[in-house]
């Protein structure tokens, strides 16, 4: 049997860059993976594909409506849905073979197969041929991640019932499809066929589109989709969803509570996701999951097993990569007796529609809900020479700070490339700057960066300058 410092379960961000790390502090180190490529949810059909078909569908979107304003005149120009999704595996395929790479580079042991806790020091791993390998290890970390979630009536066929894993690998462009849930990843799949000439219809519900976003944020995200032609269909009950053959069938209760159905090419259910932890043997050591399914750790992420850690989707937080990378780095390093830090409040949320969304911090309802003394300062992308120049002018950045102390406590934005511009508010906040420091730091011109200096002169004494 071999002998590990740590063995981790599961190679998505979590896992891999974890296993990194504990190599890094000199762990002898191994990963267990299901499947035959590295990288997880998001290199395989999460993060890395959905973003390759964002950036590719906004080529065409350009190419079919801003291209001939700025100049540039092109001659039919069509949508290859199949050239789309093979240069998409392309990416996907060098970034998972990269992981590869790395875990080879850090003499970091991979083991293909499924890997469940026999006890708390001992690990088994099934390959696809049956064939079982018992392997001891001092510590198990479990990085094991999510699956799409579905409620009863809304079961994914895969076929024509779809979850974001079927639409990354759609191999046309429908004429219609109806999306369940207005969160995450219904609006940013919704924007890569929306933006390829499909109608998209979303049935939400909730009151709003995205409902733990800033208000502000919501608003003005409705409106730029609705203008580009999305139609949603808040309050909203789905029944259920049939398969019809050629397409789906979908039965609502509206508001109302009268029944409304729709029909569309393909439905995809986008309505969250669930911890994943089957077949991982937890049983075995004593530990179940929560009722949300999550395994639950303590401030060190760390089990009620002390040698057993979790990190990533699988437990409480946001569902995003980079919270699960940097709780590798967390557990790697708490193992070697440092002292890690992660300031979950201060965790960047983005949505890449176009243009994106970004925030971190809170948001103004719920620093209200705190009754936290508040100001705030919103500036308009328009306003910027930057946003003029390359045409893309919707979109606002808002920035709240304390009033009595001005110390910035939420920064909400929807900006071209809000998911690069939002780590100056994620920087300032972390050294707990002041709306008044934002202001006063030097901002390039022209760049859209100066609409965070601009929010942040508006926060303070409201003393924005272009507007
Ligand atoms: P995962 O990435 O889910 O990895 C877990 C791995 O464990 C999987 O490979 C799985 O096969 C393996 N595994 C599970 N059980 C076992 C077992 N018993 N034995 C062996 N292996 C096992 N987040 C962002 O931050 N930015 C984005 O832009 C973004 N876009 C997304 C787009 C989509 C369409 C989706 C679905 C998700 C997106 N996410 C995004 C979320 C992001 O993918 C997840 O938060 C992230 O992958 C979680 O990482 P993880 O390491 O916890 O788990
Ligand atoms: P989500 O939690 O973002 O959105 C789900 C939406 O579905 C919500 O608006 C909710 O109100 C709605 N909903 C729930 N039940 C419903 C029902 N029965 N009928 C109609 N609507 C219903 O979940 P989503 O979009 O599935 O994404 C899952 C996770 O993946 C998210 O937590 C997110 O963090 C992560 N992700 C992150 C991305 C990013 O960082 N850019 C991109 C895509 C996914």
């Amino acid at each position: 049997m071999s002998n590990f410092d740590i063995i981790i379960i599961g190679s998505g961000p979590g896992g891999y860059v974890a296993a990194i790390r504990c190599a890094q502090l000199g762990m002898k180190t191994a990963v267990i993976e299901k499947y035959n490529t590295l990288g997880g949810t998001c290199l395989n059909v999460g993060c890395i594909p959905s973003k390759a078909l964002l950036d590719s569908s906004e080529h065409y979107h350009n190419a079919t409506h801003s291209f001939a304003e700025h100049g540039v005149d092109v001659k039919e120009v069509k949508a290859n849905i199949k050239q789309m999704i093979k240069r998409k595996n392309d990416v996907v395929s060098q970034t998972c073979d990269g992981v590869k790479f790395l875990m080879d580079k850090n003499d970091i042991t991979v083991f293909t197969g499924l890997g469940s806790i026999v006890d708390k020091t001992t690990v088994k791993v099934v390959g696809s041929d049956k064939k079982e390998t018992l392997l001891q290890t001092k510590n198990i970390l479990i990085a094991t991640g999510s699956k799409p979630n579905f409620f009863p009536g809304m079961e994914p066929d895969k076929k024509r019932i779809i979850t974001s894993t079927e639409a990354l690998n759609l191999a046309e462009i429908p004429k219609k499809i109806l999306v369940i849930g207005a969160g995450v990843i219904g609006l940013e799949l919704g924007s890569v066929f929306n933006r390829l000439g499909t109608q998209i219809d979303v049935v939400e519900f909730a009151p709003t589109i995205t409902p733990t976003m800033d208000k502000t944020m919501t608003k003005e995200l409705t409106k730029v989709l609705k203008k580009s032609g999305f139609k949603f269909h808040l309050q909203h009950k789905v029944q259920k969803v049939i398969n019809t053959g050629k397409g789906v069938k979908l039965v609502a209760l509206n508001k109302k509570n009268e029944e409304v159905t729709m029909e569309a090419d393909y439905c995809l259910v986008a309505v969250g996701r669930k911890p994943y932890t089957d077949g991982l043997g937890l049983e075995n050591v004593g530990l179940s999951t929560n009722d949300r399914g999550q395994v639950e750790v303590n401030e060190n992420l760390q089990t009620s097993v002390p040698n057993i850690f979790a990190i990533g989707d699988v437990i409480k937080g946001a569902m995003l990569a980079h919270k699960a990378s940097d709780e590798g780095i967390y557990v790697a390093e708490f193992l070697a007796g440092q002292k890690p830090h992660i300031n979950y409040n201060l965790i960047p949320g983005v949505v890449y529609t176009w243009p994106e969304v970004a925030s971190v911090g809170k948001t103004e309802d719920e620093l209200i809900a705190e009754k936290k003394g508040i100001k705030v300062g919103l500036f308009p992308i328009k306003a910027l020479g930057r946003a003029r120049a390359s045409m893309d002018i919707m979109g606002t950045v808002k920035i709240i700070a304390d009033a009595e102390t001005d110390e910035v406590l939420g920064v909400h934005m929807i900006a071209p490339r809000a998911a690069d511009l939002i780590m100056e508010a994620v920087v300032a906040m972390e050294y707990r700057a002041s709306a008044e420091d934002i202001a006063r730091i030097c901002h390039p011109h022209p760049s859209y960066s100066e609409a965070v200096k601009e929010a942040a002169m508006a926060a303070t004494e409201d003393r924005a300058m272009h507007i």
